[in-house]
């Protein structure tokens, strides 16, 4: 066998692998977690380690965060990242982080002091309840959150209530969450609380979609 072939085979077999050990870990944590629950805290190096931060490294960069922003991040888990949103808005910028865990919630504030960064507030709240005036983010975004909440619509109404006119809320979704909602899903559930379309970016195995807050009355 040639050389070149042998890398070939190799590579097939490890992805294969990977590809099937992945899948296999989905459908456990799907028998173990009912829909509509939160992940537990104690699955946090789930959803943070380096292969997952790898898969959804694009989260952040399609939800456009600007310097100076006021951004809320809903449901940042351990904190995958917070920490880089609250660098890109900066110093003049806000990260407002909240998750109803209050686990969840410790493990960012940890990350946060350890990172020595001053610009990121959190709450431990439901998404049915933010802790936040009307109109008063900018941008909001939710990495593989919203199929866990009982009400999805409920609750992206609550973040279009907290958005100002013209902002946009970003929802990055992948394949390998056990509570994966497909495109249509969730483009539904964003129209049904009064969202439109601003951009989409991926693919099924890992998209985000971007939707805007219109500008006049809903
Ligand atoms: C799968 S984790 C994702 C964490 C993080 N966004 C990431 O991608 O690394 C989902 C997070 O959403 C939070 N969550 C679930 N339901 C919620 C709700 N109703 N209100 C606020 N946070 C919620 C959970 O507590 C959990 O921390």
């Amino acid at each position: 066998m040639k050389k070149q072939n042998i890398l070939w085979t190799t590579l097939l077999i490890v992805g294969g692998l990977l590809f099937f050990w992945l899948v296999l870990l989905k459908l456990i944590l799907q028998l173990k977690k009912g829909r509509g629950e939160p992940c537990p805290t104690s699955w946090s190096w789930i959803v943070d380690n380096p292969l997952r931060r790898w898969d959804v490294r694009h989260a952040l960069d399609r939800a456009g965060l600007r310097a100076g922003e006021t951004v809320l991040e809903l449901g940042p888990g351990p904190g995958a990242f917070t920490v880089d949103a609250a660098r890109q808005v900066g110093p003049t910028g806000r990260l407002i982080a909240v998750d109803i865990q209050p686990g969840m919630i410790a493990q960012v504030e940890a990350r946060v002091k350890a990172a020595g960064i001053t610009n990121v507030e959190t709450h431990v709240a439901s998404a049915y309840e933010l802790p936040l005036p009307d109109a008063s983010v900018d941008r909001a975004y939710l990495v593989t959150v919203l199929p866990e909440i009982p009400d999805p619509v409920r609750a992206l109404r609550e973040v279009y209530r907290v958005l100002k006119p013209g902002g946009v809320v970003s929802m990055t979704e992948e394949f390998l969450d056990p509570d994966y909602p497909r495109r249509a899903t969730t483009i539904a559930w964003a129209t049904a609380a009064g969202f439109e379309v601003a951009a989409r970016y991926g693919n099924w195995w890992n998209y985000t979609l971007n939707f805007r807050k219109p500008v006049g009355p809903a």
